[in-house]
């Protein structure tokens, strides 16, 4: 019989219940039948209905919401991110490859969609893990993508052991590299991607009218600080919107945050057709 979604994800949990850790003491945690885990001195933590579990050190409300989920995820599924998605999976085989049943961790991974995508192209059995600190991500990444563990957490203080993760995945999310280091098998690697300058300035154009946006500077050098091996590669293209996603682009960046709603009007008047992907790559491996 065919396992219910909700408990295709309970089943990868209790086959790697050796990962967890507790999010308020470290210790170990065991998966206590099929509905909590529960770590050695009593913490105790209920499974979600729809499978996932909440292992964040407080409630947090973000701005990450079920509407720009949802967006995200009208988004994601059309093709939009479907070369970097391409670049990441070429990326993960070579640094994983050779590794049987890997353990892939996407550390911001909002709804899931990058992660799910990945996982159905990478050969073997990896087991999936995806957190974000935004409950509604996860709720959504659980009811859609089930065979995953899905955990709300937050990236700085994860709950898993020490070195037991082949490859972390970093998808346009903050990244805390102390914390990626030491849940990195040794020879694991990290795989991040950052915004470059023409990311979508089509929209960027409306917004801010041609300001400059505070970027990062530097993401391969401070990444290079703590990890080795490292190279990157921009991937730059441009993609045809087709018919009804321009509301939900507009609606799945927090460059929409910044703008007032007469910006956001202007720029679904306007009915952009093209946008511009500008990202980049940076892989490396642990020191
Ligand atoms: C721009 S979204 C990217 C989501 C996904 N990786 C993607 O590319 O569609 C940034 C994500 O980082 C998450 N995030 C921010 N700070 C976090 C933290 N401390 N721990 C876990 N997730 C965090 C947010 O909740 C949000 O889902
Ligand atoms: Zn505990």
């Amino acid at each position: 019989m065919k396992l219910s979604k909700k408990m295709q994800n309970v089943k990868v949990m209790e086959n790697n219940e050796r990962l967890f850790s507790c999010p308020i003491c470290s210790s170990e945690m065991m998966l206590e039948d099929q509905v909590r885990f529960v770590c050695t001195n009593g913490h105790s933590f209920d499974l979600a209905k729809s499978g996932y579990v909440n292992l964040a050190p407080q409630a947090h409300t973000t701005k990450y919401d079920k509407t720009l989920f949802e967006a995200r995820t009208a988004v994601m599924s059309s093709g939009f991110f479907e070369p970097i998605i391409h670049k990441l999976v070429e990326q993960v085989i070579q640094q994983i490859g050779h590794v049987d049943n890997p353990v892939i961790l996407d550390a911001g991974c909002g709804e899931g969609t990058h992660l799910s995508m990945m996982h159905a192209q990478l050969p073997g059995e990896a087991v999936g893990i995806g957190i974000d600190l935004a409950k509604e991500g996860i709720v959504t990444a659980s009811k859609m993508y089930p065979g995953f563990i899905w955990s709300v957490a937050d990236l700085a203080a994860m709950p898993f052991r020490d070195e037991q993760i082949d490859v972390i995945l970093n998808v346009l999310s903050p990244a805390n590299f102390a914390e990626f280091t030491r849940l990195l098998k040794p020879g694991g690697a990290v795989v991040k991607v950052v915004p470059e300058s023409g990311y979508l300035k089509e929209l960027r154009e409306v917004f801010y009218e041609g300001k400059p946006q505070k970027e990062e500077s530097d993401p391969v050098g401070r990444f290079a600080e703590h990890f080795d091996s490292v190279q990157s590669e921009r991937v730059t293209y441009t993609f045809e919107l087709p018919e009804g996603l321009l509301s939900p682009l507009i609606h799945m960046t927090p460059l929409a945050w910044g703008a007032g709603v007469e910006k956001i009007e202007e720029a679904l008047r306007m009915g952009i057709r093209e946008i511009t992907i500008d990202l980049r790559v940076i892989w490396g491996i642990r020191r």
